[in-house]
């Protein structure tokens, strides 16, 4: 797909305003958990999410930041994700398509999860080249994906971690994989979590 068919295919799919189940299916309860439990600071100065779908994941990382900036390609999806956090005036939802569009500035978390399959490989390329550089100095970049093919998809959710995980500017934190999913962040800062608190 190219960037105007996949805008056309995800606003057709957002005429259900959860297609995917985030609001009730456990599989994404859960998996959203881990994400956030993952995160390895307990608050964000300013947080990009891309891909914020219908605003379920955005409203659960709006408690971890204090600014956050989400955003999608489709523009049902951004009317979703506004009402969705309509009581949050710290959330900003843009319409926009990665990565021939790009935010201002860096960011000190960025969130990647459920995208990165459904760029073409030469567009994959050129995000997780950019990537590094809208992330701060101690940011820290989150992927989160679903390891099964599937027909919309250009790529696996694994072969999108290889081609981050692979980027020389940054080093993986933390991998969690299980038979559905694959869940990795990357950083310059190399100071685990214990060293960061003291613990060592
Ligand atoms: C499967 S949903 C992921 C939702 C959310 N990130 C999560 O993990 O719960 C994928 C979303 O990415 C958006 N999307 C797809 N390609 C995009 C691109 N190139 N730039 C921005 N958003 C994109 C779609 O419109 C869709 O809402």
């Amino acid at each position: 797909m190219n960037a105007q068919a996949d805008a056309a295919y995800f606003d057709a799919l957002y005429a259900d305003a959860d297609p995917f189940g985030y609001r009730d299916r456990w599989y994404e309860q859960r998996k959203r958990a881990l994400l956030l439990a993952s995160l390895p600071a307990p608050r964000y100065a300013r947080g990009w999410e891309i891909g914020c779908s219908n605003g379920e994941t955005t409203a659960a990382l709006a408690g971890r930041c204090d600014a956050l900036l989400s955003t999608d390609l489709s523009a049902r999806a951004v009317a979703l994700a506004r009402a969705r956090v309509s009581d949050m005036p710290h959330v900003t939802v843009e319409q926009a398509g990665h990565p021939a569009q790009w935010p201002e500035g860096r960011f000190d978390l960025i969130v990647f999860s459920e995208v990165g399959y459904y760029l073409a490989p030469a567009a994959l390329l050129d995000m997780a080249r950019r990537l590094p550089e809208a992330l701060g100095d101690a940011g820290v970049l989150v992927a989160c994906h679903w390891r099964a093919a599937f027909d919309e998809a250009a790529q696996t959710g694994d072969a999108v971690h290889e081609v981050l995980d692979a980027l020389p500017a940054l080093s993986r934190v933390y991998r969690y994989r299980d038979a559905d999913f694959v869940l990795e962040a990357w950083s310059r800062q190399r100071a685990s979590v214990a060293q960061q608190s003291g613990l060592r």
